[in-house]
């Protein structure tokens, strides 16, 4: 027997309650609930990281983690970032660095990169790479998105060095 359950779900600083099963991944209440539609469907098991959203601020895989376990926890979309108008500086960094071809992935690749910068905001290119080691792009866009995660870096640490 099939039991459905509300959850209360905290997305870009709002409250939503949504009505599911509780096994039922976030990724699919998120697009069908809540028509956030950065984070993709790719390969639903956890893989490709086209689902990425930010778990109190961790890269988390919403297509393989059931909705009960995301209930009360702070989650980011790309949405929540930043706007066409006022992007987030990782945001701005791909399009400066035009790190993107057909798209799919890059949902992915900003979260995980803006997870990774808040840990590690002056990282070489090797660590940028390992760290979307696990995040898939069938473009082969790879070379522009860790140019573009370095600059990020970059801007970063100058506009550290600048503030009073
Ligand atoms: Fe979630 Fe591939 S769709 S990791």
């Amino acid at each position: 027997m099939r039991t459905t359950r509300r959850f209360s779900l905290r997305v870009n600083g709002a409250d939503h309650v949504v009505e599911g099963e509780p096994q039922t991944p976030l990724l699919y209440f998120l697009r069908n609930d809540l028509s956030l539609n950065s984070p993709k469907f790719g390969c639903g098991l956890g893989e490709c990281g086209a689902c990425t959203v930010l778990l109190d601020g961790v890269a988390a895989r919403s297509c393989a983690l059931p909705v009960r376990l995301a209930a009360e926890h702070e989650i980011v979309t790309l949405e929540g970032l930043g706007s066409a108008d006022a992007p987030d500086p990782i945001q701005q960094a791909f399009i400066d660095a035009q790190a993107a071809q057909c798209g799919y992935c890059i949902n992915g690749m900003i979260m995980t990169a803006k997870a990774f910068l808040a840990v590690r905001p002056n990282p070489s290119e090797a660590e940028v790479r390992e760290a979307l080691r696990y995040n898939l792009c069938r473009c082969g866009t790879h070379v522009e998105i860790v140019r573009a995660v370095m600059l990020a870096a970059e801007r970063g640490r100058t506009q550290k060095a600048a503030a009073p």
